[in-house]
């Protein structure tokens, strides 16, 4: 386990906090434990600790622009057969119903898989879009719930996000999105501040201004898009280290969010694919690598969490 400046790595072994005190590292020395099943090529084990108190798995599956019906059901089914215990969608997705649906089929228990949804901001209400999202979804509370963007601005939402968090439907409130002028407008209004802020990010989007003002405030970043919808994954310089640690572009680009201390969530519909992008537990890259990476950044170290804003 690493402690992190923002928030804590744990690792399958430690449970839900991945720290032991003293009382209890004695305890468990003077008692035969089976082996730890400290297995690193297991991305289900490895999660952070939200402010809030509740785990967050590093690794999930993207849903967007995944069509509600089989090739959803299928990705999120062979996602949860290669260990991944995190899915990320959205109401706007539209893919929900076919979430719940493959978590419902899959056998893994619900209490094990860590299910975001985002309210649309073109709706309303965060708390009536809530009680729609767990109908279609056929669960009785999302894992997180955050505001997919500051449309209309950054602070109408989320005093509605809250009730969600306090009526149950939510286990973590967060946003998505919001730059760090924004984040400061939300944090200003709070009684409970966000746990995330989800934002498009990768070594050609490094938003360090943005990474490190949530760091600051406890709020743990998700990388969205880490693949740059595919194009980065053509890069020569990604290319040059993929070949050097014999690793294919795709995990060298979701490794590196790992070593940047993010949540990363890739999106494929392939089986093989999807596999492959779990498989980022058991290698590590060099600093010059991570080095090389973050000199690709095209944004400038922004606080903005976009370029071109689509609202
Ligand atoms: P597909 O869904 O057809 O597998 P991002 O996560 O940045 O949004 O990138 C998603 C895009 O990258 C999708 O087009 C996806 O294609 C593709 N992709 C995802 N994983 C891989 C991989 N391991 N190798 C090649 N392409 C991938």
């Amino acid at each position: 386990m690493r402690s992190l400046p923002g928030h804590t790595l744990n690792d399958g072994a430690r449970g839900a906090t991945g720290t032991l005190n003293p009382k209890e590292i004695a305890s468990r020395r003077s008692v035969r434990l089976p082996v730890p099943s400290l297995d690193v090529t297991t991305p289900a084990s490895q999660t952070y600790t939200l402010a809030d108190g509740h785990t967050i798995p590093v690794l999930g599956l993207g849903v967007w622009q995944v069509p509600d019906g089989p090739e959803c059901v299928k990705a999120v089914r062979w996602a949860l057969e290669a260990g991944y215990r995190h899915i990320d969608t959205a109401q706007a997705y539209g893919n929900e119903p076919s979430v719940g649906r493959a978590v419902r089929d899959s056998g893994v228990p619900r209490s094990e898989v860590f299910i975001t949804t985002k309210f649309y901001p073109g709706s309303k209400d965060p708390v009536v879009e809530a009680e729609k999202s767990l109908e279609r979804l056929g669960v009785d509370h999302v894992d997180l719930y955050i505001i997919h963007w500051p449309r209309g601005g950054p602070t109408w939402a989320w005093p509605s996000m809250e009730r969600a968090l306090e009526l149950g439907y939510a286990r973590s409130i967060g946003v998505s999105n919001f730059s760090v002028a924004e984040l400061n407008d939300v944090l200003a209004i709070a009684s409970v501040a966000p746990v995330v802020n989800q934002v498009q990010l990768s070594p050609f989007e490094h938003r360090r201004a943005l990474v490190e003002t949530n760091q600051k405030h406890d709020i743990v970043t998700e990388a969205y898009s880490p693949l740059g919808t595919g194009r980065h994954l053509s890069d020569k310089t990604v290319a040059r280290i993929a070949s050097h640690v014999g690793r294919s572009p795709a995990q060298v680009l979701l490794r590196w969010c790992v070593q940047r201390e993010l949540v990363v969530l890739p999106k494929s519909t392939h089986r093989e694919r999807i596999v492959e992008n779990a498989q980022i537990f058991d290698f590590t890259l060099s600093d010059d690598d991570m080095a090389e990476l973050d000199a690709l950044d095209r944004t400038g170290g922004t606080d903005r969490a976009r370029e071109s804003k689509w609202w």
